[in-house]
């Protein structure tokens, strides 16, 4: 395995990542009953959907998104750095993280207790295309200069965070409870005041027209791009090479069919119905969007 990964219980991990700091993020890291946590498959949106609650959370005014990097809004559960965010957190109010770890590895404290969990997908064959363009990016991966080989990786799990069909399914096995929320990327981009409407009756968060209208627009792929504090451009070249991109890349579903051949997408079709059968297929709307 690359030195830039280290391998936890048979998943890829960026090798910034300890090893016993996983294992204390998922055997004694203390969730809240009042934490909102943001839960995704790496690309899938998340910081769009940080955006959006941290919107919310200021009825769509955009102080807070602009003066604050999204790193230190939500930290991340299972990095050293978010934990120590998390930790030392000394105002009242909910605290606000993200996580893009598989089921097995999330804290245990937070399935006995009554904290919210918003957990995004996006159709697979648009996150393997953004982690591809992403992989070239962000330095703490390994740049796969070859789709096909991004894409036989991604299909065998081989990827950092492991197999997208494993997270999804773990994860979705907590979709009748009610603090567990699901979203879709491509829901959110064809109707995203629906969602905001969602995502605030989810968080019984009660905001006006005019203010759910300023989050939709403070929260549009354009303003983000923009948005120092969102578009990671302030992150070190030694963690990004902003010379080969951003991670605030296209922002549209369906770009899959600009990477994949016609043979590519029948095998991908054909996984996806093998390990996807069990699952009502209403779950993953992306065609219909
Ligand atoms: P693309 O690479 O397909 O453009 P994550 O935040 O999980 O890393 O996901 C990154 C993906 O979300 C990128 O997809 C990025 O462009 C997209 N994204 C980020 N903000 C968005 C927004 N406001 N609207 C639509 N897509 C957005």
């Amino acid at each position: 395995m690359s030195s830039k990964y280290v391998n936890f219980e048979g998943i890829k991990f960026p090798s910034v990542y300890n090893v016993e700091w996983l294992k204390f993020c998922r055997d004694e890291f203390v969730v809240k009953n009042d934490d909102v946590i943001v839960v995704t498959y790496p690309k899938s949106g998340t910081n769009w959907i940080i955006e959006i609650l941290s919107l919310i959370h200021c009825k769509g005014d955009n102080t807070w998104v602009q003066s604050t990097p999204i790193w230190e809004r939500f930290p991340w559960i299972e990095t050293e750095t978010g934990r120590h965010l998390l930790c030392t957190k000394e105002e009242n109010g909910p605290r606000f993280c993200t996580s893009h770890l598989p089921i097995q590895f999330f804290p245990k404290s937070y399935f006995h207790s009554k904290a919210k969990i918003i957990y995004v997908m996006r159709n697979p064959r648009d996150v393997v295309v953004s982690l591809y363009h992403f992989s070239k990016v962000l330095k703490l991966l390994e740049p796969t200069d070859n789709f096909s080989k991004m894409l036989e990786m991604f299909s065998q799990g081989n990827v950092i965070y492991g197999c997208w069909f494993d997270h999804i399914c773990g994860w979705l096995s907590l979709r009748e409870n009610d603090n567990f929320l699901i979203l879709t990327y491509e829901e959110l981009l064809h109707d995203m005041r629906r969602n905001v409407d969602k995502i605030c009756h989810f968080l019984g968060t009660k905001l006006k027209e005019e203010e759910i209208d300023l989050v939709i627009k403070n929260a549009s792929f354009s303003v983000m791009k923009d948005n120092k504090m969102s578009n990671h451009s302030i992150l070190p070249d030694y963690i990004m090479d902003h010379s080969q991109g951003s991670i605030m890349r296209k922002g549209i579903s369906g770009d899959w069919k600009n990477h994949f051949t016609v043979a590519q997408s029948e095998a991908f079709d054909n996984l996806f119905q093998e390990r996807m059968t069990e699952l009502d297929q209403r779950l993953f709307p992306w065609d219909q969007c």
